[in-house]
């Protein structure tokens, strides 16, 4: 069997990490190979590559690429400069600035070593940070498939697949694992203003992999449930707080309450590495501002708002926790309270 394009990797020559482009998505897919800091900056910025755990593994990746042209007096430095710049891309998904750290943290135990020796290593943990991601996203369908009937018709919103992580998903691994063993599952899926992940990129993943999808506007989810069409709300999240609190796409928060209102269980699926401990809840989560023009034009022929009418475009919100029912990762389910449970499972690893 030949193995599938990886979402992210080094380009065969290993001077630039190779992505899919997701803003392509889905009419072309196009695969591009990124060298310089501000192009690989620009990826993240401009949604390119995107989704927590995908940040998680580009940053890695990118760091180390970026270490090819650092010399062995100024490593380093360059090292720390380049990973200040590629963390403040984007702030809310935990996982860009944990995985970055990890490598960064990692050299500067290397402090000393041949640059080649740290570059060898630096890459070693880029491979290692998505192995772990496809094994956790593994297990995290496993354990969300545990959850569902044949039969059930899930809602999800914004992005939770392949293209978020390095190959199965969270939110959406549970589906997929489901079609691969022939059992029922269908999707209602969230097109997800205003940037469209949910349109443009799970209703492309789940049709590839032969689910029954039916597109709706974010608008059109609580009406679903209200008529009983939503058997449960998947979601993946971007950080978790240390109380269950979970930043996600906007929109998730409304589909919450909605899901709260009509007795639809909420599940939110993510591994442990977006999980941060540090934040005791969702308040001390940075939330994302971006670009008015992506609510005034973006997608659009022509501007669909007046020229200049201001604009308040948060990229993310938080659910709090008890809209939450159960919290899906690679150890198994987390039921409520939260706080005592997570601590329990992954008071070790997510601070
Ligand atoms: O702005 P995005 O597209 O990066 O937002 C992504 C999400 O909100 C995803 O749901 C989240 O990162 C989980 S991906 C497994």
């Amino acid at each position: 069997m030949t193995e599938r394009p990886k979402n992210i990797a080094l380009s065969p020559d290993g001077s630039a990490v190779r992505i899919v482009d997701q803003t392509r998505l889905p009419g072309e897919l196009v695969f591009l190979d990124l060298r310089g800091r501000d192009e690989l900056y620009e990826a993240i910025r401009a949604l390119r590559v995107r989704g927590a755990p995908a940040l998680g593994i580009f940053g890695a990746y990118a760091i180390y690429v970026l270490s090819l042209g650092y010399g062995a007096a100024d490593f380093l430095p360059r090292l720390d400069e380049d990973a200040a710049v590629l963390i403040a891309s984007r702030p809310t998904a935990v996982n860009l600035e944990r995985q970055i750290e990890r490598i960064r943290v990692l050299a500067h135990r290397m402090d000393g070593a041949p640059a080649d020796e740290l570059r060898a290593a630096m890459l070693a943990e880029a491979d290692a940070i998505r192995a772990e991601d496809a094994a956790m996203c593994r297990a995290i369908a496993e354990h969300g498939l545990s959850l569902l009937r044949e039969g059930d018709t899930v809602l999800t919103h914004c992005n939770a697949g392949p293209l978020a992580t390095s190959e199965y998903g969270t939110g959406l691994g549970p589906l997929l694992l489901a079609a691969e063993r022939g059992m029922d599952l269908r999707a209602y899926v969230d097109e997800t203003r205003p940037l469209l992940q949910g349109a443009r990129l799970t209703a492309w993943e789940l049709q590839n992999a032969g689910i029954d999808v039916t597109l709706i506007t974010d608008s059109m989810a609580a009406l679903a449930m209200k008529e009983g069409r939503i058997q449960a709300v998947l979601a993946g999240c971007d950080r978790m707080a240390a109380n269950g609190d979970a930043a996600n796409k906007i929109g998730t928060l409304s589909a919450a309450i909605a899901a709260k209102r009509y007795g639809v269980p909420v599940y939110i699926l993510l591994p442990s590495s977006t999980i941060d401990l540090r934040c005791p809840s969702g308040d001390a989560i940075p939330i994302e501002q971006r670009d008015p023009e992506e609510l005034r034009s973006l997608w659009y022929e022509r501007p669909m708002a007046p020229a200049g009418v201001s604009c308040w475009n948060p990229a993310f919100d938080v659910t709090d926790h008890d809209l939450i029912t159960a919290v899906v990762t690679e150890k198994g389910v987390v039921h409520p309270p939260f706080d005592i449970h997570l601590k329990e499972l992954f008071g070790g690893e997510c601070t």
